[in-house]
């Protein structure tokens, strides 16, 4: 599993081949790297097989390369939380409903009327049919822009997918121990993280703080699943002191879900308490194509490679701190 970790989050999907195999940047096929040898070492689908077949069939038909499903909605605001934090709830079709079920989706969205570099990305806290709950912290001016008055229409463009750094972990593990801790807005990705485990039955408890929102919002919702939840004023205060404790339960996950700050708090508390288990994180890079192309969200790792986190899964105690 520690293998699959480290992998391009597209391959094996409908978006792979992408732009990047296109244009000799792929992240995973050393071949369309531009390099003379095949070093994958992967028994899946082979990318410089699908670029090639993919290559004469849009040389036949003239269609174009594979991008994401493009819709326009009509929100609602399903409840406030802060004073420029929202829950909105949009239909969209069944295809794209579908597709962001996976653990780590996201979408990138924007008013109808601006132009494309107006997209952001925000995460998928639900899928209940074909409607999506998200959560929004409108700051800055894209996401002002959505809750500005009379407006109740957004385009969403999608799937994506890298929203979770670790994500095969929650899909793979059954009857362990999780320890889940969210703060702020991060609670709205930590929502299907935790249904998720639950379906798998897992034992999940989870440490909640109000953060920068000012409110916990999912401590309901997560205790009629059946997870065990304790609020806490402070993650730094109060929440990493008991952290720690927890530690001593022997968890066999932890996952953490909010800014890049939390994730490097729970790190500290991790190599304090002497604790070596795998770690799940939100994935806060800066996001502005999703495509691998921009280079918006390019990250150094210790090791000293430059990766691309809306594509490429990694471990997140290996991205060097900003
Ligand atoms: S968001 Fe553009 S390269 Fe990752």
């Amino acid at each position: 599993m520690r293998k699959n970790i480290s992998q391009c989050i597209d391959i094996n999907s409908k978006y792979c081949p992408c732009l990047l195999a296109e244009t000799n940047h792929c992240i995973f096929c050393s071949h369309l790297k531009g390099e003379a040898t095949c070093n994958c070492n992967w028994s899946g689908v082979c990318i410089l097989y699908e670029q090639h077949w993919q290559h004469k069939k849009t040389q036949q038909i003239e269609e174009p390369i594979k991008t994401r499903i493009e819709e326009q909605v009509e929100f609602i605001i399903k409840e406030q939380i802060g004073q420029n934090t929202y829950v909105l709830e949009f239909e969209v079709t069944t295809e794209l409903a579908e597709q962001l079920k996976k653990i780590g989706s996201f979408v990138f969205v924007r008013c109808p009327n601006d132009p494309h570099f107006f997209y952001f990305p925000i995460n998928i806290m639900k899928v209940e049919g074909n409607t999506l709950r998200v959560g929004v912290e409108s700051i800055g001016p894209k996401s002002i822009k959505i809750l500005g008055s009379n407006n109740n229409k957004l385009v969403v463009r999608g799937p994506y997918y890298n929203g979770v750094l670790g994500g095969p972990w929650i899909d793979n593990i059954t009857d362990g121990n999780i320890i889940l801790v969210a703060g702020g807005i991060g609670q709205a990705p930590a929502f299907p993280l935790a249904a998720k485990l639950m379906s798998n039955n897992n034992k999940v408890m989870a440490m909640l703080a109000p953060g920068k929102v000012g409110k916990i919002f999912i401590d309901k919702e997560l205790g009629e699943m059946g997870v065990q939840v304790h609020n806490v004023p402070s993650l730094r205060q109060f929440g990493m002191p008991m952290l720690r404790e927890w530690f001593a339960l022997n968890p066999d996950l932890i996952v953490s879900a909010g800014p890049d700050e939390q994730h490097y708090g729970v790190i500290e508390a991790m190599q304090a308490a002497g604790v070596n288990i795998p770690m799940v994180a939100t994935n806060n890079a800066t996001m502005c194509c999703g495509e691998g192309i921009c280079g918006s969200c390019l990250r150094k790792t210790r090791d000293n490679k430059i990766i691309r986190m809306c594509k490429q899964q990694t471990d997140f105690s290996k991205i060097i701190e900003d």
